[in-house]
């Protein structure tokens, strides 16, 4: 794989939101996990909510024994979650909120406040091999904290961007995505490794794709809902095209 080659992680997350409002097996995240490896996915991200409102741990213990490629295990900053992860041992586990407080004002994880907890949290999950991303805003002040925490990669929100996009509020998508631009190269210029994703769409993947020192998008929610009318196949294979036109 080229050294521009931007990963594209597939967010299983909402085929297990559509099992579960029935009960059930099906859909099985697992096989689309399955499917999403064959159309290109260098990566497969699932959510284990405390709540379990979609992904299962049954899902997750299946993912690890079915998976090719790398697992990124998102999950809240919690006891019970970090004994999940250090027993699976996922490639990445991405450290995400869940709760209100746990919040910075755009969305991320807020690590400045709580920088001493999350060091001690990461710290073992770093130790058993897995590569600790932190899910953030397009903050400085929260950038630096992910850094001084000893976090390897961070995963820019893109929803603030996403959602301004959508609602027609073309100067405050302008806005965000100068924001995201401006901290993927601030983080980078610290050795962070940069994500980025949340409510990303064939509308708005290419002008963050085309950002060079972003290396992996995390895309979920829209590509389930395109999957309705395309076939999963196909709606992956589409973004892979427009992510790659946008690297070009
Ligand atoms: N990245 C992270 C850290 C997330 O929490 C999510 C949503 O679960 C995504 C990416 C994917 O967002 P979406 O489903 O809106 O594409």
């Amino acid at each position: 794989m080229s050294d521009n080659h931007l990963r594209l992680g597939v967010n299983i997350d909402h085929v297990a939101t559509v099992r579960n409002a029935r009960g059930g097996a099906y859909p099985d995240p697992l096989r689309a996990a399955k499917l999403a490896e064959e159309a290109g996915a260098d990566g497969i991200t699932a959510h284990l909510r405390e709540d379990r409102r979609h992904i299962s741990d049954a899902d997750i213990d299946g993912l690890m024994e079915v998976l090719s490629v790398p697992l990124n295990f998102e999950m809240a900053a919690t006891d019970e979650m970090q004994k999940i992860a250090l027993r699976h041992k996922p490639h990445a586990v991405c450290i995400v909120p869940e709760k209100r407080e746990e919040r910075t004002t755009e969305g991320g994880l807020e690590v400045a406040r709580e920088e001493n907890k999350l060091a001690h949290f990461i710290a073992p999950l770093r130790d058993v091999g897995c590569r600790v991303s932190i899910f953030i805003a397009a903050d400085q002040r929260q950038i630096e904290a992910a850094h001084r925490i000893g976090a390897e990669v961070i995963e820019l929100h893109t929803g603030a961007y996403c959602d301004a996009f959508s609602e027609g509020r073309e100067d405050d998508a302008a806005w965000e995505l100068e924001a995201l631009r401006q901290m993927s190269t601030f983080a980078h210029s610290l050795g962070l490794e940069v994500h980025a994703g949340h409510g990303l769409t064939y509308d708005t993947v290419m002008p963050i794709a085309a950002f060079p020192e972003v290396r992996e998008l995390n895309i979920g929610h829209f590509l389930i809902g395109e999957s309705i009318f395309l076939g999963l196949d196909p709606a992956i294979r589409e973004m892979r095209r427009l992510m790659d036109v946008a690297r070009a």
